[in-house]
């Protein structure tokens, strides 16, 4: 009985590290999505749209101030179907919600 509890025991083990591995391994990615979103956005604002969108003064682009009250979908509009839509159709659609998110501070919510 002692052995058949202990083998149950080890047999119960293994069956909760391969949960928690796989748990491990589905949550990471979507951690992975979140998390790093401001920054990137913020890495790909300076890449891609900081050089008009700087606020100098001779820049007919709106400075990052002008354009932070706007909604995030409205960013997202302009990326793709907008005035920006060639700036925009050099992104993917992860990195156009990341640059609507660092512009506006708001999550796009998708
Ligand atoms: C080559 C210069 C340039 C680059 C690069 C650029 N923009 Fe612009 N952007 C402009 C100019 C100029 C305007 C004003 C356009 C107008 O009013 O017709 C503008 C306008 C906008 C607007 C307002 C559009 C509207 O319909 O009111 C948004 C939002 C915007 N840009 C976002 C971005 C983002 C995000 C990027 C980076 C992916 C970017 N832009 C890259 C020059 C640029």
């Amino acid at each position: 009985m002692r052995q058949a509890s202990a083998t149950m025991r080890r047999h119960m083990t293994r069956c909760l590290c391969a949960a928690i591995a796989l748990v491990a391994s589905v949550a990471a990615p979507a951690r992975a999505q979140d998390a790093p979103s401001a920054s990137t956005g913020q890495a790909l604002f300076a890449t891609f749209c900081a050089n008009c969108h700087d606020g100098t003064a001779d820049s007919r682009a709106p400075t990052p101030g002008e354009l932070r009250p706007r909604s995030p979908a409205a960013i997202l509009e302009s990326l793709i179907s907008g005035a920006m839509r060639v700036q925009g159709s050099r992104l993917g659609g992860p990195e156009r919600r990341a640059i609507a998110e660092y512009i506006t501070g708001k999550d796009t919510g998708r």
